[in-house]
């Protein structure tokens, strides 16, 4: 199977990521997002990073405009599926915001189109209920920031073809990203790990153990993390953590996985991170 055509579902922090390698490793890529200030955003953010590694002399100008010339928007997920070869879906972690989108895609796409979804947790085989392709479904978690991080989790399913399987690593190598395949399980690999980490550095900080900026700089230092845990979940969004958190915990039941309260309060009073502009730092830090 060949891929010419790639739609990504949700033009937001992973949405307009994978549209961006996919767009620069020569796919016709178009986003699809609910609303166009909300793909504009995503584009901009696009064009922000392209010109930082135009910046850098990692890329030229020629093609990172050649990359914006192969992307394409459309809040009509008709017009962005339909004659996709390729679909990656990068909306809210939330079931029931991606199974409609997945009965949507059985609907629009062509019979041989695969379904990705970035989903960080929910599991590939629910997502694949809602299709009559369930073979030709699979997890393709990506990192944050797409266009920096090297590794995707490729999360086959108990129904995943081994068609499916070796098109999409192939397809997720062709991105120049490295993969590693993983089990349909709560959280899958990395997150089964990360989640721990950012609980128990807010349960440090409820317990008042040391300072936000302290306990980012020694695991820093000592264990040679390039950001800490509280920089790290300010990257990835609060709301995001915690509803990893609660995804893995309700299919587990495992106390470990259950959000530290402290999560919970900031997501209430607008505290997600970087994308709202203000997270731990903001909130608890000292300097
Ligand atoms: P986000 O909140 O930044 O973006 C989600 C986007 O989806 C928004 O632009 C929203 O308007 C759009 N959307 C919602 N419903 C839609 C619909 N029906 N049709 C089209 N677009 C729709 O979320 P983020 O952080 O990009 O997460 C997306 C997915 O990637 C989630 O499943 C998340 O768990 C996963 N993920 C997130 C990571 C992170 O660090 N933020 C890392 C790895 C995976």
């Amino acid at each position: 199977m060949t891929i010419k055509k790639v739609c990504v579902i949700g033009s937001g922090t992973m949405g307009s990521g994978i549209a961006q390698v996919t767009a620069q490793a020569g796919y016709e890529t178009i986003m699809v997002d609910t609303k166009q200030e909300f793909l504009d955003r995503g584009l901009s953010k696009i064009k922000a990073s392209l010109g930082k590694f135009v910046e850098k002399g990692k890329m030229s100008a020629e093609e990172s405009d050649k990359a914006l010339a192969g992307l394409k928007t459309s809040v009509d997920i008709r017009n962005g599926a339909q004659d996709a070869d390729y679909v990656i879906e990068a909306v809210f972690e939330r079931a029931e915001v991606k199974l409609p989108i997945f009965a949507q895609l059985e609907e629009v796409c062509r019979k041989e189109t695969i379904l990705a979804s970035n989903t960080s947790g929910i599991p590939v085989s629910l997502l694949a209920s809602a299709t009559d392709r369930p073979d030709r479904v699979i997890g393709t978690h990506f990192m944050n920031p797409v266009p920096l991080m090297r590794g995707v989790e490729i999360v086959k399913s108990l129904l995943t073809s081994e068609e499916t399987l070796k098109v999409s690593v192939d397809f997720v190598q062709s991105l120049g990203k490295e993969t590693v395949v993983v089990k349909d399980s709560p959280g899958f690999v990395t997150n089964r790990i990360v989640t721990l980490v950012f609980n128990e550095a807010a349960k440090l900080l409820e317990e008042n153990l040391a300072s936000v900026e302290d306990i980012d700089k020694i695991e820093k230092l000592s264990h040679n993390w390039p950001m800490g845990p509280f920089e790290l979940a300010d990257l990835v969004g609060i709301d995001v953590v915690v509803d990893l958190l609660e995804g893995i915990y309700q299919q587990t039941g495992w106390e470990r996985y259950k959000p530290a309260p402290i999560l919970k309060r900031m997501v209430e009073i607008g505290y997600t991170g970087r994308k709202a502009g203000k997270g731990f730092y903001q909130l608890f830090g000292q300097g």
